[in-house]
């Protein structure tokens, strides 16, 4: 069993029903899980903890309002993150050139700090995946030997 924190970016609410079905499914999985729509790093960077990133992208490629403060502390910390393992889930629109990129900026961030990236970042594309609460959840099965 794994202790997961879901750290949740969105800001018009679709991020937040897939983080909530990974919830569902980590839960049955047996894994211990706590899900932050406001997500401050000084309750989330505890040891031995894995992080599951669900974040939309605004803008022209930028975080959701509501990840912008995390982004700052991750930036600037300089705790040991060396216990963290993590995977991020992207949701976007591929009508835009900058597909997912606040999903692959916070990969690459999290891997900076020493976190050890337990599955390849996966992405949904709103214009073409009809049910991403439901893919993210066979998503997460599939891997489960992993988590
Ligand atoms: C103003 C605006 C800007 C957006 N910019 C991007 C973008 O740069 N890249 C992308 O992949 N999707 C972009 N999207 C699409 C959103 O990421 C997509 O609609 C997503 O489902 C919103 O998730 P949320 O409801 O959790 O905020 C944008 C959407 C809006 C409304």
């Amino acid at each position: 069993m794994s202790s997961f924190q879901i750290i949740v970016g969105s800001m018009l609410g679709g991020t937040e029903y897939v983080a909530e079905a990974c919830e569902e499914s980590l839960v049955e999985l047996g894994h211990d899980v706590t899900l932050h729509l406001s997500p401050d790093l000084s309750n989330i960077a505890t040891q031995n903890q894995t992080w599951l990133i669900c974040t939309s992208t605004h803008g022209a490629g930028d975080y959701p309002d509501n990840l912008l403060p995390f982004i700052d502390q991750l930036t600037s910390t300089t705790i040991d993150l060396s216990s963290t393992k993590y995977m991020v889930i992207g949701i976007g629109d591929s009508n835009y050139d900058t597909f997912c990129l606040a999903a692959k900026n916070i990969d690459k961030l999290i891997e900076s700090k020493g976190c050890e990236r337990l599955i390849t970042i996966k992405t949904f594309d709103m214009t073409l995946d009809i049910d991403p609460e439901e893919e993210a959840q066979a998503w997460l099965l599939t891997n489960k030997d992993q988590l």
